[in-house]
């Protein structure tokens, strides 16, 4: 009763906004309800995350090949999110503890300076070609150029909905590839694919102009397929953590230190990036969308110098304040694929309240950003395995049979002596019969 009567109050203070501090200590119903109720969710709508068996059967079967079931993940919803002057929900879906609630902790402190402000580069996908053998690449790479125009309309006859919707094919980009079996002429058809993530638009088109590269190289085109590198669909992700927001200059210099670490190091790169997907990838399969093209994505544009390296910035400003950016490429999208055939992220789509592809990958950037903040905050001061420890120890007492009442003391238990097992959770509550 108490717990509720401090609930309302808050939301009557939070009633247009997404923060609601102790919104954990709910229970899961009624943290649905709260979802619903901010989002518009219908109760059906909502009856597709909280209850079992949202995708059937039925239409998984038509999903993918050989099908024998369905699997199902968690659903937890970041909250706290200022993403340029909006609230946003964030749903994750997730088997890794501790990540939402280091992410909405991290966007709670993000709040102090106004949240994560976001930009986007456009809805282009790549598709490449790919030539072998031309004799003259370089002057076959300027013949392609010369009949750029023809070449984007044998592309757009293809997709006429899409050319009517965006444009369709806009460009080219034309790439002389050294390799082990001699120079390459690699064609970039860069697409305006919309709202849509957009492989089959792109692959359609890269199949359709393979004659007309071959007849102006004279060579012969082998593979005709989009790139993950989608390096003119970035979004890009700032954010200001005031040093009083997180606990002091010192977190700001350890933060810095921190990045310092990834930027230089791929294998410390390759775990902090690590940290930055799994705010990200819960948020693409929560939509619906192909989490491997967003991982391919992002790692090689990590790759394009010297070294792999770290996908953020952190910087201290002129204020000492701790400064952080993101820019990644995000093949990603609202219709078509998954997003529209699975019942439960058409209901994460509406939590989002995203309208756009572009508005999506923009919120996906800033997610990216506050969960490696969080991360490296962690890192920099008490270590991860404090926080960690903590929500381990109730997924184990969980396991091992601890009701809702005697969850808190089974944890506080377990923390305070040191020892998170399933095992002793069970001595602990075989001692409170
Ligand atoms: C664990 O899933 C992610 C971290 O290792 C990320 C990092 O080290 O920055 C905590």
């Amino acid at each position: 009763m108490e717990q509720e009567r401090r609930f309302d109050e808050e939301r009557i203070l939070n009633m247009k906004t997404n923060q609601y501090s102790g919104f954990h200590k709910l229970t899961m119903e009624q943290r649905a309800a709260e979802v619903a109720e901010f989002s518009g969710l219908t109760e059906e709508e909502i009856g597709r995350l909280t209850n079992p068996g949202a995708l059937t059967n039925e239409v998984a079967d038509h999903v993918i090949e050989n099908v024998i079931g369905t699997y199902q993940l968690p659903v937890g919803v970041a909250m706290n999110f200022l993403i340029n002057g909006k609230e946003y929900v964030i749903p994750m879906v997730l088997e890794e503890a501790s990540v939402v609630a280091a992410a909405s902790n991290a966007a709670k402190m993000a709040r102090a300076a106004g949240g994560f402000t976001t930009s986007y580069t456009g809805n282009i996908m790549i598709a490449q070609v790919q030539c072998i053998g031309v004799a003259n690449p370089y002057f076959a790479r300027q013949n392609i150029l010369h009949h750029k125009e023809e070449i984007l309309a044998i592309a757009n006859e293809k997709d006429p909905v899409l050319v009517k919707l965006t444009g369709g094919a806009k460009d080219l980009e034309v790439r002389i590839v050294d390799s082990q079996i001699g120079p390459m002429v690699v064609t970039h058809l860069l697409v305006d694919t919309g709202d849509a993530m957009g492989a089959n638009a792109v692959n359609t088109m890269a199949e359709a102009v393979a004659p007309t590269i071959e007849k102006l190289t004279g060579g012969t085109v082998k593979l005709r397929i989009l790139s993950n590198l989608a390096d003119h669909r970035l979004a890009r992700a700032t954010a200001t953590f005031t040093k009083e927001a997180i606990g002091g200059e010192d977190v700001v210099d350890g933060v810095v230190a921190a990045y310092a670490f990834a930027a230089a190091d791929p294998y410390r790169a390759a775990t902090s990036n690590k940290g930055i997907m799994n705010g990200i990838d819960p948020v693409v399969v929560a939509t619906g969308n192909d989490w491997r093209g967003m991982e391919a994505g992002v790692h090689s544009y990590c790759s394009r110098g010297d070294h792999y390296t770290s996908l953020t910035r952190w910087e201290k400003d002129a204020d000492g304040n701790l400064t952080g950016s993101i820019e990644l490429p995000t093949p990603v999208g609202l219709v078509g694929g998954a997003t529209k055939i699975h019942p439960a992220a058409q209901a994460c789509v509406k939590i989002l309240g995203v309208k756009t592809a572009a508005e999506l990958a923009q919120v996906i950037a800033a997610v990216g950003l506050a969960q490696n903040f969080a991360a490296m905050r962690a890192l920099a001061t008490d270590g991860i395995q404090k926080g960690h420890m903590k929500l381990h120890a109730r997924n184990l007492a969980t396991v091992a049979g601890a009701t809702p009442e005697q969850l808190d003391a089974v944890v506080a238990k377990m923390v305070a002596d040191k020892k998170v097992s399933v095992d002793y959770a069970k001595e602990i509550l075989a001692g409170m019969q």
